[in-house]
């Protein structure tokens, strides 16, 4: 308010749509080099960090912020006492209850580092270094995934725009270039010595969230929400294009519940797998913002939850559980409503037997928004997926990115 206009650039608007003149572009490319113009706007991400400490955070380092999960107030800046100097980070770490594991991209160099922040610690360490092997720019990764031994770090062929950067312009897809002729890569890393065990050519693919991860046999298993390799998603959710009159129906593309097998001897086959886990129209022809029990992080598993786009609709309007063992889904739709995230809500006692005593059941718990502009919480039987309450709220919620279930006693 005190400057009149935005002092820090959003995700679109990192480069402006014109380059303007020589002394605009150098001014442009001083503040994303040095970090002023970038956002601080920690709206993507909430994760307890496993030692009662809450963090939002977007995909700049500056954006990690702390927060009082009973009030959320903003408490302050997260500041990390490591010299780690890095501009950027994906916006979805993996925390594991021990410690904070994440990538800080290396855009001049062509990689990531792979961090481990442990729990209680401000202090990022370095296990690692992916290097990225198409183009010549890292690949963008919004998500990754890691399984008990390793973490898996996905290189699509959406990559940084190191020249739209340095011309100050933005490029048909902000500030990437889509460049599926520079190949699609999985590379896997142990997660105790750093080392890449695995490098494997994959098919293109684009995705923002890898759902999990694990070890099956000589060869690691990792899923995600994949649009047929088609970037176009990362324009879905512009509110001129919400807006636009001309809009089609079907303005958020189709997406699958995908699967890579990832060979971790090296070269054999030459390329890694990947397929459509079950048709999409058994859970809807869109999938995104995927959850799983946490119990199974990293481990063997079966159901997912996600949010559906059921059509014709213009949104992700459904919630969807996917049974990866019987190719099932069981839905739940509520016309003109869209729901948040689901979130995975294990009931206290963790994995009692049944007994005859009621012994409460595990949860699925979004946030709805209505189409007459109000909103409730909703309470699904996470094995049923059926209604288990909902709870009006006053006032109407914006649609959101992502959050988290904090339990009281953490
Ligand atoms: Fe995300």
């Amino acid at each position: 308010m005190a400057h009149g206009r935005p002092v820090h650039r959003e995700f679109s608007q990192l480069c402006p749509s014109e380059p303007g003149s020589l002394l605009d572009r150098v001014r442009n490319v001083v503040g994303l080099g040095s970090g002023t113009l970038l956002s601080d706007n920690a709206n993507i991400s909430v994760l307890p960090l496993g030692d009662e400490r809450v963090m939002c955070l977007t995909e700049t380092t500056k954006s990690s912020v702390l927060i009082d999960p009973e009030t959320l107030d903003t408490i302050g800046k997260f500041h990390y006492t490591d010299r780690l100097w890095g501009l950027l980070q994906t916006t979805h770490p993996v925390v594991t209850g021990t410690e904070l594991l994440t990538l800080l991209p290396d855009i001049f160099r062509r990689g990531h580092r792979v961090v481990r922040m442990a729990a209680g610690s401000n202090e990022r360490k370095v296990i690692g270094r992916v290097h990225c092997r198409g183009g010549h720019a890292p690949g963008w990764v919004h998500s990754f995934a890691v399984t008990e031994n390793y973490i898996v770090v996905p290189e699509m062929p959406l990559r940084y725009s190191v020249a739209g950067v340095l011309k100050s312009q933005l490029t048909p897809w902000y500030l990437f270039d889509w460049l599926p002729e520079s190949g699609s890569y999985m590379h896997i890393i142990c997660r105790f010595s750093g080392k890449t065990v695995a490098s494997v050519e994959i098919p293109p693919f684009m995705a923002l969230h890898f759902i999990n991860a694990y070890e099956q046999g000589d060869a690691i298993i990792a899923d995600c929400c994949e649009y047929y390799a088609d970037p176009s998603v990362i324009k879905a959710l512009a509110l001129h294009r919400l807006r636009s009159p001309a809009m089609n129906k079907d303005a958020f593309p189709d997406a699958r519940v995908a699967r890579f097998r990832i060979p971790q001897d090296g070269n054999r086959p030459p390329m890694g797998e990947l397929e459509t886990v079950l048709d999409p129209v058994v859970h809807s022809w869109g999938v995104e913002m995927p959850s799983i029990n946490p119990a199974y992080q990293g481990k063997e598993y079966r159901y997912v939850y996600a949010c559906g786009a059921r059509r014709p609709c213009n949104f992700l309007n459904s919630l969807t559980k996917i049974d990866l063992v019987e190719k099932e889904a069981k839905n739940w739709q509520e016309l003109g409503s869209v729901p948040s995230e689901p979130f995975f809500v294990a009931r206290p006692g963790g994995l009692m037997k049944m007994t005859n005593v009621w012994r409460g059941c595990d949860l699925q718990f979004s946030i709805v928004s209505t189409m007459e502009g109000d909103g409730y919480a909703l309470l699904l039987d996470a094995v049923t997926f059926e209604e288990i309450a909902r709870v009006r709220l006053p006032y109407g919620l914006p649609y959101g990115f992502h959050g988290c279930w904090i339990p009281e006693n953490v």
